[in-house]
């Protein structure tokens, strides 16, 4: 039981390593929370720094995500509801990261690590359907709320447990609340477009 929650502890303070901020400072000096959408994560870090820092940034923000999960199922002996605690520590971590003045990301990096490591073909398809969307539309906050919207669908019909069922449900509700902007600049048709420097 400690050693579990130990483990969530740690999928925390993984998750608060904010990639973003650190690809901030270290390239450009700068706090990247003030600059393009001021969110920190790979989509800002794109607009602001780049494709190769938000390459980089997506994968080690995946990573985090997916690295807590493992935490968790090798501490639990594959405890699924341990292992989901530990990816919704992670992402809490990103999107309110202790380290850096709880103002963190979205979480759909994170998301995308975690999912993938419970429940690689469910991700791997809601995946697709976000890049498919965000290809068509160029805007990747609708692919985002998108495959966290289907996520619990596919989930709930490919027969997983339902731990990581309501598992989803919380990150697609964590997603939403974290995209509020995104979903009124969406509405009002003035959200930011992929390619465009500007926020
Ligand atoms: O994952 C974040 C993305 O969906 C939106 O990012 O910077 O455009 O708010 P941003």
């Amino acid at each position: 039981m400690t050693l579990n929650i130990v483990s969530i502890i740690v999928g925390y303070l993984l998750g608060s390593i904010s990639f973003s901020y650190l690809a901030g400072r270290l390239l450009k000096g700068i706090d990247i929370r003030n600059h393009g959408s001021g969110n920190a994560g790979a989509t800002n870090t794109l607009r602001v720094l780049g494709k190769g820092p938000a390459v980089v940034v997506l994968l080690l923000d995946a990573v985090k995500g997916a690295a807590a999960v493992g935490i968790g199922y090798a501490i639990s002996g594959g405890d699924p509801l341990i292992q989901v605690l530990c990816g919704l520590a992670a992402i809490a971590g990103h999107n309110w990261p202790v380290y850096f003045g709880f103002r963190g990301g979205k979480g759909i990096a994170t998301t995308i690590g975690a999912m993938a490591s419970l429940a690689f073909v469910p991700t791997l398809i809601a995946g697709i359907i976000a890049i498919v969307v965000i290809a068509l539309t160029k805007y990747v906050s609708l692919g985002s709320l998108l495959l966290t919207a289907v996520l619990p669908f596919l989930l709930y019909f490919t027969g997983k447990p339902m731990e990581m069922f309501w598992f989803s449900i919380l990150l697609a509700l964590f997603a939403f609340v974290r995209h509020r902007s995104n979903i009124v600049r969406l509405v009002q048709g003035n959200e930011n477009k992929l390619g465009t420097k500007k926020a």
